[in-house]
């Protein structure tokens, strides 16, 4: 298979295993294009791509740019901090006012879920889902895959528990569709306040207490918690949710046996995670950005190629 199924990136639901795996080759390839003295190919050279950004980001939004740039790509940035929008104009005005510039493809962060796909129905340009409120972030889940596979080979059978703030995590939907597609087993962990009511029925495990959770798992994800969507109290206290969430080395080094650990960022460090781990052998979270820029070219070159 050459050629995905699709011709916006919306979520990991629409994708099939096939396009998943199109997707994590191609960015192999991308990787090693990107390591070598000459980082830049010209497989973007007429194609004009919008970054629009909707809600603060700082690796998705770079990590985007960089990728259409080492395609040769052009690029233009948009930002809805210091825009029209702030004078009332409708998603839709704003981006075919974008698109009347001649722009093939819109990748959009917005803190709606179901924006890019509404987008999708509206404009004619291939969108790709940046981060669509609580409900999907495709490519991080993409990136996510891509760095297990780096570094423990094959997805299929491999155990990952997603812990933190499941509730309010695009991370966490888009990793659950992402990792089951390719055969692994998913565990999600955390304060019963912090999962979803009906999570179960997506095939995954529940576990409330950490310590079995990283006993389980070969890769424990490590989500943020996510204060600015949260209108009431989930649980007491920040010090109290690192007490019995946190991840810390001393939690590690009780296992008998060596786990990856990963985050999205961005981290805060002594509440989820503590600065012994994120900056430890165990951590990976560096290399997953670095993976970002490499699976971000995949996606948008596949794109490209996808007739509408
Ligand atoms: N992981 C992630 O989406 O980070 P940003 O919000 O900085 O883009």
């Amino acid at each position: 298979m050459s050629q995905l199924s699709t011709r916006h990136l919306l979520g990991i639901k629409d994708l099939t295993p096939e396009d998943i795996q199109l997707i994590l080759d191609t960015a192999a390839n991308f990787k090693e294009v990107i390591n070598r003295p000459i980082k830049k190919v010209p497989s973007l050279r007429d194609i004009t791509i919008a970054n629009v950004f909707f809600e603060n980001s700082t690796r998705t939004r770079l990590s985007f740019e960089l990728a259409e740039k080492r395609l040769s790509a052009d690029v233009i940035n948009f930002s809805s901090a210091n825009s029209s929008v702030k004078k009332g104009e409708t998603l839709v005005d704003t981006v075919n006012n974008i698109l009347s510039m001649k722009v093939d493809m819109v990748v959009m962060r917005h803190s709606s879920p179901g924006a890019p796909h509404f987008l999708s129905r509206n404009v004619k340009a291939n969108i790709v889902n940046a981060g669509d409120g609580t409900h999907e972030h495709p490519t991080q889940a993409l990136l996510d895959s891509f760095s297990i596979r780096e570094k423990l080979g094959d997805l299929a059978g491999k155990k990952v528990a997603i812990i933190g703030d499941i509730l309010h995590s695009r991370v966490a939907l888009s990793n659950i569709f992402c990792l089951q597609k390719m055969g692994a087993e998913v565990m999600v962990c955390g304060p019963i306040t912090l999962l979803p009511k009906h999570i179960a029925s997506l095939g995954v495990k529940v576990e409330l207490d950490v310590k079995k959770a990283l006993e389980w798992c070969d890769v424990a994800n490590v989500l943020r918690i996510q204060l600015e969507r949260q209108q009431i109290k989930y649980f007491p206290s920040l010090r109290e949710y690192s007490l019995y969430y946190g991840i810390n080395k001393k939690l590690l080094d009780q296992l008998d046996k060596e786990i990856v650990v990963m985050h999205p960022g961005p981290i805060n460090r002594g509440v989820e995670l503590s600065s012994d781990v994120a900056d430890s052998d165990h951590s990976i979270i560096l290399e997953q950005v670095q993976n970002g820029v490499a699976v971000r070219m995949a996606v948008l070159y596949l794109l490209a190629g996808v007739k509408g």
